[in-house]
């Protein structure tokens, strides 16, 4: 089998393409990757270890298809290619509809050519903002949330969902569009946060690994938004679960596909930033100054916890790592790292 994978180089890609290689009987492996995530480099090498190529292109060029010879057959495409930073997408929002949307069409040409699956890594930004924060509004800002409600496939994708989350959504519907016409079998998952080994985060994309690489060199932080502090929650669910995942995914996907999923680490695996700093003074043994910062940015979410009942049903897949656990390696990733990190984080 020889599976491409759009954004190998990033944290979730270069994961994947090295478990499915470890783990899939006779797999071949192919990145596609640009390397504009000042990360990529690092996991360009770790590619380069496992005898994994990175083919350097820019997805979203209106020539990449022509650029790209691909002589060998592909049976599957997995899309990890995106600008993933919501922020970003208010000031660079031709950046993100170019790196998410249109690499996702130039993406499902090679798929129609090549009459390749498809498995597309989406978003639970996909889900409406105003309906997730009004879920609590009746509950202070200075007060912890409940944990009950968990964010099902069925929940409203009524905008404003950022024009990041419009790049994700837009980037399905055209899966399913392709699918409708060439008859592309596709899977979609729609994962909240996902974190452990391997990831060097940015404040709104990966905010566990920076949570902790600030502990670890006492940069200050902020708690921002809702009232500063700290309350708002997320579930994290670890690569290698998410890995597991898609492997199961990939062998049954003759059988159960054109589907839509929610993947996350769900109620054992969601923290709030402020358990995550108390986590992560111990895991460093670092304190740093926390900032209370006021201003709620309007794509921020006070809440997200996904609910995988759905995936649970087809699959039986569970989350296995906790977080205590995902804390740990996502850290001894960050510490082994360190002498290049310095430079760009
Ligand atoms: N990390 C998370 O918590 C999370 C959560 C939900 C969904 N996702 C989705 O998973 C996917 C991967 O996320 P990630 O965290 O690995 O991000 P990442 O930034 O680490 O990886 C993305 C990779 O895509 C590459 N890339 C971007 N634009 C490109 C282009 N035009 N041409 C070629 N390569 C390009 C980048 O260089 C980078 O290596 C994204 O689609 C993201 O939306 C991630």
């Amino acid at each position: 089998m020889h599976i491409l994978i759009p954004g190998g180089c990033g944290f979730i890609g270069s994961s994947i393409a090295i478990y499915l290689k470890q783990n899939i009987k006779n797999c071949t492996v192919t990145s596609i990757d640009n390397l504009s995530r000042n990360t990529s480099y690092l996991n360009q090498k770790r590619l380069k270890k496992h005898k994994i190529k990175n083919i350097n292109l820019n997805l979203s060029s209106s020539d990449c298809l022509t650029k790209l010879n691909l002589k060998k057959k592909i049976d599957l495409i997995i899309d990890c290619c995106a600008e993933p930073s919501v922020e970003l997408s208010k000031t660079r929002p031709n950046l993100v509809f170019n790196s998410n949307l249109k690499s996702t069409l130039n993406l499902l040409e090679i798929a129609k050519k090549k009459k390749s699956k498809i498995i597309y890594l989406s978003t639970s930004r996909v889900y409406s903002i105003r309906q997730i924060n009004s879920l609590f509004k009746k509950i202070n800002f200075n007060k912890k949330l409940p944990r009950k409600v968990k964010i099902n496939e069925n929940f409203s994708v009524e905008s404003p969902i950022s024009l990041y989350g419009f790049t994700k959504l837009s980037s399905e519907i055209l899966i399913k569009e392709y699918s409708f016409l060439y008859g592309i079998k596709y899977i979609i998952n729609r994962c909240g946060v996902i974190s452990g080994y391997g990831q060097f985060g940015k404040q709104d994309q990966g905010f566990l690994s920076m949570w902790l690489w600030r502990h670890l060199n006492k940069i200050k932080i902020d708690y921002q938004g809702f009232g500063g502090f700290g309350h708002q929650i997320r579930d994290v669910l670890d690569i290698k679960d998410l890995c597991y995942l898609i492997k199961e995914q990939i062998s049954k996907i003759n059988k159960i596909n054109n589907q839509t999923f929610n993947v996350g680490g769900s109620t054992n695996n969601s923290i709030s930033l402020v358990e995550l700093t108390n986590y992560s003074i111990f895991a460093t043994s670092n304190k740093t100054k926390i900032k209370k910062n006021l201003k709620t940015s309007n794509y921020d979410l006070r809440y997200y916890i996904t609910d995988n009942k759905k995936v649970y049903s087809k699959y039986k897949w569970r989350v296995k790592k906790g977080i205590n656990l995902i804390i740990k390696e996502t850290l001894q990733s960050l510490i082994e790292n360190k002498k290049y990190l310095y430079k760009i984080l």
